[in-house]
């Protein structure tokens, strides 16, 4: 469609390309450039008026020669008919669309009702207005089809679903981002069951080999007593995991484990506090009761586990 509208304004516009260009349009990226199609549109209008122009002078000329032979022949009738000043165009339509019965006529339309002094009038609907209201009519049944009978447009759910899918995806986008965002400043306590199941996957995984399978310790400290070598907030678990203390075995994380990855671990590994797996490392480090729901806890002081 855009394309035959483009050909048609082209063609209009008296060859602003070439020919050779109207038979086989070049590509859609031509004609979507904003533009090309202003300059486009923009000589159509000119041309129009042009024509318009034209047309009214040659009407002109055609209405002087003819008074003038009406004259040479004394064909008077004829000659009124075409002297007189014929109602433009415009006058004509507006008056057209918006008849009804002049204030003079109303006595014609007025109906027998008697409402308290009231009365009604029989006049006709406004010609625009009853236009309009064929036009919705209209309107409504392909609207109906479009929606409805075929495919072509989606239906209401169809649109609702398609904006919740962008909005989910961008939700998704947002919270990955959020979640990779993630330090040992800002890191909280994960407590869903999706979230811990991710982090219990990663300790067997990656951690395990030093910490136990349950966390009951190896190469690498006890998880499951309230011993820390490096504290047991969040904050400090999550730090140790990310830089690691690679001085004494437990290497840096972050190469290997996104944020968020070392996030689900920091809080599986704190979920693991009082489980009594059977052969347990020794306590290392001091002992920190485990901390509750929203307490900072307490971080080794500097060197005392050293
Ligand atoms: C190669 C063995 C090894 C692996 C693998 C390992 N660790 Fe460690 N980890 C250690 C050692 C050794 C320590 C003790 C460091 C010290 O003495 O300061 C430690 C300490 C820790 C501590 C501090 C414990 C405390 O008492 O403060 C945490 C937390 C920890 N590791 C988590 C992890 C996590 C999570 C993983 C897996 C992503 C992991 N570790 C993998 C060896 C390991």
């Amino acid at each position: 469609m855009k394309r035959y509208i483009a050909l048609f304004t082209m063609l209009l516009s008296g060859g602003l390309l070439t020919a050779q260009e109207a038979v086989a349009p070049a590509s859609d990226a031509f004609y979507n450039d904003l533009f090309v199609r202003m300059i486009l549109i923009g000589a159509a209008v000119v041309m129009l008026v042009a024509i318009l122009v034209l047309y009214r002078l040659l009407m002109t000329v055609i209405k002087v020669e003819q008074i003038k032979i009406y004259k040479e022949q004394g064909l008077d009738a004829y000659l009124e008919a075409v002297a007189k000043p014929k109602e433009s165009w415009i006058m004509r339509q507006y008056k057209a669309w918006t008849a009804a019965v002049p204030v003079e006529r109303e006595a014609d339309v007025l109906l027998l009702h008697d409402y308290d002094g009231i009365h009604e009038l029989d006049n006709k609907l406004p010609p625009w207005w009853v236009a309009m209201f064929y036009i919705t009519i209209a309107f409504a049944g392909v609207y109906l089809v479009y929606y409805h009978f075929t495919d072509m447009g989606p239906s209401s759910l169809q649109e609702y679903e398609t904006e919740v899918a962008v909005a989910e995806e961008q939700v998704a986008n947002y919270l990955a981002k959020q979640a990779n965002l993630i330090d040992e400043s800002n890191v909280t306590l994960l407590t869903d069951e999706a979230a811990l199941e991710a982090g219990k996957a990663i300790f067997v995984g990656q951690c395990a080999a030093c910490h136990g399978q349950l966390g009951e310790g190896g190469v690498g400290p006890n998880m499951t007593d309230n011993y820390w070598l490096h504290g047991n907030t969040i904050n400090d678990v999550f730090k140790t995991i990310k830089y690691g203390v690679p001085e004494k075995g437990m290497i840096s994380w972050q190469a290997q484990l996104r944020p968020v990855e070392m996030h689900q671990v920091a809080s599986y590994i704190l979920t693991l506090q009082g489980t009594n797996p059977p052969n347990p490392k020794a306590p290392q480090g001091d002992l920190i009761e485990p901390a509750t729901e929203g307490s900072a806890g307490e971080t080794p002081a500097e060197g005392s586990s050293l």
